[in-house]
């Protein structure tokens, strides 16, 4: 094996930007090193292509012929693996690794103007290496900082609050190859800025108070044996422990938090349920993923609450009988992860985690954490399982659902955090109490990020039921003309509408609430969660990778000023095309904005119309011919077959 340096590829003299010991370890030093760590388990793959690259700056080649040689994996395989991620590089991006995070709230606090300055400064294109090898500038999604933005990752280190000063002061570090521990701590402070707090925010429960409220829901105020053979094997015990748990949560009336609004105790029963064959066991995964613009609740709860989380997930384990269980956590929160893994650590030395939890034989669960690399898409909990073994994020076919088939094709619940989060409140208080909270179909409270064009941006807890307008007085908003409630696969309402509330029976949400005063143009919005989508498709299935592309052609074709009326049939067709033959959520959502737009904004629309008549300034057919030979499937009549959806990708 060679001992050549890997950061010479990239054509950065070590000695220049002061690496750490560790990066000047060579580069099959490094890879070793890491397999070793990861147990040259090959269902790690994405932990050990990010710490390759978080060790070496980017995936070399010579990084991939070492996992290919010693994990006996293709190379293709790997490959493919390292392209699906978009913060993976395969190419040498330099030692800083700039992101400008580009949510519609970044863009309203100038986003764009800070990279071209920055750009400037450091002489360097946006999306492209500077000369020297030393850096890259390019924009990403939205990174979770919307209430302190603009934001932005350096070497995925969260940097939040941007200004000239600042983009001036990051240049001059760059220059002078500050490695990124000496640059000032307060650029990477994060805000939790919670404004409102009830029953999750404000809790004080000490660490362990939940299980053991659990552990006294047993019949003999004990964990009969029974329990524990359910812990330990997940088997059905009758009245009592497990099974007095999954009722507590029934009786709570909890729905899940990530959007979709699943009752969690169906789902925790059809987990419980589910039978194991020989070998088998059942799996509790922790959804951290985070990445609807607009969302950052998540981050907040588990940066202000994270043994509340984790207790949930204990408790999960202990209703469904699971022994292992995982954090997911989007690649944009790293700077959370050693503080997470320190909760871990304290819990696991409490007895709270590991083996015998709370000093009882048999009661094994443990807590993994593993990071994302930039794909919304991973979100999606089939798409979160295949990267958590180590694969690209590509949606799976449902059914077969998680519950029965999910992590190693075992019996798996994959809840949001606030969904574990209140899951342990329910434990020590009881499901009558929860269910008491809001209203009749949507029992609790409900976290909101909220950013945009309000005076107090952050986290406001609220019972379920509260209207649109007591959070806009609430956050100090004025002249707001629309809000954008759950992100662009949300909705967006209009003044008419702030009555309405936040609910599964009005407007449900998974957490992002963006405002939007009358001084913004509501089409442009659009726009940028239509690039957005674009961006995020993973391209597994046709109508979304080409419908979207469509779609941000469509409205870039609209924002120069050369659009028709006829462009409003064709959003229409599309949408029929991506809500009924796309694959996962993404593509059933990502035509939301326009039409939300559309129906109570157009004159955003129309103004932009150059020809008034019902010309058709696109012609579909052909742009999807286009789309076609692009991708590199030019069979018209294998595009929309469902035959599609079991390809691999
Ligand atoms: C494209 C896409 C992205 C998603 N992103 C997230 C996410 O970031 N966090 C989350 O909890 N759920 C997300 N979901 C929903 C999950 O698939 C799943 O329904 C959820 O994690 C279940 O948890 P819950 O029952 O507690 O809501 C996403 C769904 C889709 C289609
Ligand atoms: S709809 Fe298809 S292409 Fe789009 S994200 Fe889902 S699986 Fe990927």
């Amino acid at each position: 094996m060679t001992s050549q340096r890997c950061y010479a590829e990239t054509g950065v003299v070590p000695s220049e930007v002061n690496v750490p010991v560790e990066q000047q370890q060579s580069c099959s030093e490094v890879v070793r090193r890491i397999l070793q760590r990861r147990g040259h388990d090959a269902s790690q793959m994405v932990q050990i292509l990010r710490e390759v690259q978080e060790a070496l700056d980017w995936i070399s080649p010579e990084a991939i012929d070492l996992i290919q040689a010693e994990l006996k994996v293709p190379r293709t395989k790997i490959e493919g693996v390292a392209g699906f991620y978009s913060f993976f590089y395969t190419q040498p991006r330099g030692r800083y690794r700039i992101l400008f995070s580009d949510n519609i709230t970044d863009r309203m606090q100038g986003n764009l103007t800070l990279m071209e300055r920055l750009c400037q400064a450091l002489w360097v294109e946006p999306g492209k290496v500077s000369e020297d090898g030393l850096l890259s500038i390019d924009k990403t999604s939205c990174t979770g900082m919307c209430d302190q933005g603009p934001g932005m990752l350096v070497n995925n280190r969260a940097i939040t609050r941007l200004t000239a000063e600042r983009i001036d002061a990051i240049a001059e570090l760059v220059r002078g190859k500050v490695p990124l521990e000496q640059w000032p701590a307060e650029f990477f402070k994060v805000e939790d800025n919670i404004r409102r707090a009830d029953i999750l925010l404000d809790n004080t429960l000490e660490p362990g108070a939940a299980l053991r409220a659990a552990r006294a829901r047993a019949p003999d105020q004990g964990l009969a044996a029974s329990n524990m053979r359910s812990w330990r094997e997940g088997l059905p015990t009758g009245l009592g422990g497990p099974a007095a748990m999954l009722d507590e949560i029934k009786r709570a009336n909890l729905r899940g938090r990530g959007g979709a609004g699943f009752t969690t105790g169906l789902k925790w029963e059809a987990c419980r349920n589910a039978p194991l064959q020989t070998g088998q066991q059942r799996f509790v995964v922790c959804n951290a993923d985070e990445g609807e613009p607009g969302t950052f609740k998540d981050r907040v709860l588990l940066t202000r609450q994270a043994d509340l989380v984790f207790e949930g997930m204990t408790v999960a384990a202990y209703t469904i009988g699971a022994r292992r269980g995982f954090l997911y956590l989007r690649g944009e929160y790293r700077y959370l992860l050693d503080q997470l893994e320190n909760v871990l650590l304290r819990r696991r030395a409490l007895g709270l985690l590991g083996n015998n939890i709370l000093g009882i034989q048999g009661a094994d669960f443990d807590i993994e954490i593993h990071l994302g690399a930039g794909a919304y898409v991973c979100g999606e909990e089939s798409a979160l399982i295949e990267s958590l073994e180590g694969k690209r994020g590509t949606p799976r076919n449902r059914p077969p659902f998680p519950v029965t088939n999910g992590y190693l094709d075992q019996p798996t619940i994959v809840n949001n955090v606030e969904t574990f989060a209140a899951a342990a409140l329910i434990t020590l208080n009881g499901g009558e109490w929860y269910a008491g909270i809001g209203t009749k179909h949507s029992a609790g409270t409900k976290l909101l990020s909220v950013a945009g064009d309000c005076e107090r941006p952050g986290i406001y807890e609220y019972p379920f039921g509260v209207s649109v307008l007591q959070v806009l007085a609430d956050c100090g908003a004025r002249d707001t003309q629309a809000v954008q409630v759950s992100g662009p696969s949300g909705v967006c309402i209009a003044p008419a509408e702030f009555e309405r509330t936040i609910g599964f029976e009005d407007i449900p949400t998974a957490g992002a609430f963006t405002i939007f005063d009358t001084s913004r143009d509501m089409f442009e919005v659009a726009r940028n969660y239509v690039h957005f989508f674009q961006h995020e498709s993973c391209g597994f299935c046709t109508p979304c990778r080409v419908g979207t592309s469509l779609l941000k052609n469509l409205m870039d074709k609209l924002h120069n000023g050369v659009g028709s009326p006829y462009d409003f049939a064709e959003i229409e067709k599309l949408n029929q095309l991506l809500q009924s033959m796309s694959h996962c959520g993404l593509g059933h959502t990502a035509c939301n904005p326009v039409l939300d737009t559309i129906a109570r904004f157009r004159p955003a629309y129309e103004q932009r119309m150059t020809q008034q008549d019902f010309t058709p300034a696109f012609d579909l057919d052909r742009a999807l011919a286009a789309a076609r030979q692009m991708t590199g499937r030019d069979d018209p009549g294998a595009h929309f077959a469902p035959a599609e959806f079991g390809e691999d990708a």
